[in-house]
Order: structure tokens, then sequence, then C-alpha cells
């Protein structure tokens, strides 16, 4: 994806929305609206193993990088509003056309379409890097990711009940999944660097 891509959500007057490549200097804007929306709901003493520190986001983004996988961000002006990635959907060599994505959006930023514009840029770059199938996991209680999800053409195939704890209480997921390019209607290409 070239630097610049653009869509307005012609919605407000606020400087409109712009999809580019993430960048090193992103890195703390990226950590604040992950942190925001992942602690949610969990215990201020639950150690957050998974949690990128800015070295690790920044060493993941070269990965991601040459590996032909989008790793992007949304801005409305100088201000970084939501970024999003795909990353292989499991490590083993056979899974290689297979994406996994995630999708974070400030949180004062909400239903402005920026969720739609990002998902958009992933599904293209996904595509085009002849990646057939993308996977999500997304809260069962997350209506707006299901309804955007549902939108983009993504369906569901998986519920999986009670593996988060949060809010006092058990909570599942579902995995959606969509096609992509001729998905599986023909083999894969010769093998490259994937
Ligand atoms: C999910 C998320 C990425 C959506 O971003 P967004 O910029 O608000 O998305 P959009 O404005 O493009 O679209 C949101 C959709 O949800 C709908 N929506 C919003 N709130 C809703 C609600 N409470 N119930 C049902 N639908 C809702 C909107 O109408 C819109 O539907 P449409 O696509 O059919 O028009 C954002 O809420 C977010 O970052 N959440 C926290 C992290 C997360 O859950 N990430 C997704 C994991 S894959």
């Amino acid at each position: 994806m070239e630097d610049g891509t653009s869509a307005d959500t012609g919605v407000d007057n606020r400087p409109p929305i712009l999809v580019r490549p993430s960048r090193d200097s992103d890195v703390d804007a990226m950590l604040a609206i992950y942190r925001r929306h992942i602690r949610g709901g969990v215990e201020a003493d639950v150690i957050d193993t998974g949690a990128p520190e800015p070295d690790d986001l920044r060493d993941r983004r070269k990965n991601m990088r040459n590996r032909r996988l989008p790793h992007v961000v949304a801005t409305s002006g100088d201000a970084v509003v939501g970024y999003a990635y795909a990353v292989l959907f499991r490590k083993r060599p056979a899974y290689r056309y297979t994406a996994k994505h995630s999708i974070y959006v400030h949180h004062e930023h909400i239903s402005r379409g920026i969720g739609g514009i990002l998902l958009q840029a992933l599904i293209d770059t996904c595509a085009a890097a002849g990646f057939r199938q993308m996977i999500g996991y997304i809260d069962a209680d997350n209506s707006a990711s299901l309804a955007l999800h549902q939108r983009f053409g993504f369906t569901k195939v998986a519920h999986l009940p009670a593996v988060a704890w949060r809010y006092g209480r058990w909570s599942d997921s579902v995995m959606v999944q969509r096609v992509l390019g001729p998905g599986s209607t023909e083999p894969p290409p010769p093998f490259t660097s994937r």
C-alpha cells in the first residue's frame, strides 16, 4: 500500500481519514489505543503477557513488512485514530495462505467508519499478497465488530464459549472467516518466501 491512501467519511468537518503503512513514530499512539481497549473489564493486578511493548511493536512491524502483511494506521490530521494489522493465522508452513487480523479504533473516533476503512485496507492488501483466507476473533458481545465484519463478507465459523474472564463473568468469542481472491477453488501459486 502506498502512503496516503485516503477515504473521507464525509460525516463531519474533521480532517479526512487517511490510511497509510504504520511508522516507528506511530508506536506510542498505537499502544495508547491498544491499552485502552484491551484492559477494559480486567482487574488491574492481572499482568498482560500479550501486551506489546514499544520495541516489540517496532520489530513486529518490520517482520510484517518483510512478509508483505499489512500493518497500517488511520490518521485524521496529525492524529493516529486507529490501526490494524494481519499476521499469519498459524506459524506452521501449511497455513501460509491464511491471515488473521486485528483492528483497533481510538475510543473517541468509534462509529465514524474508520473500522471499515481499515478492514478494507487489510482485505485488499492480504488478497494482493496472495492470501486465500482471512480470520478474525471477536468477543461475542462486540456488536459493532460483528456488524462491521458481516458487512465486509465475513461469516461466523465458530463459537468459542467462556474463553475470557472480564467484567466479573465468563465471555464467549466468535471466529469469523472470509475468502480472499479465488479462495479454495484453485491451488495456491508456487511457493515463494511465504
Ligand atoms: C470494532 C471497531 C474496530 C469498529 O470500529 P468503528 O470505526 O467504530 O467501525 P465502523 O464505524 O466502520 O463500523 C461499525 C459498525 O458497527 C455498527 N455498530 C456500532 N455500534 C453498534 C452496536 N452497539 N450494536 C450494533 N452495531 C453497532 C455501526 O453501525 C457500523 O455498522 P455498519 O458497518 O453496518 O455500518 C471498534 O469499535 C474498536 O476498535 N473496538 C475495540 C477493539 C475491537 O473490538 N476490535 C475488533 C477486534 S477484530
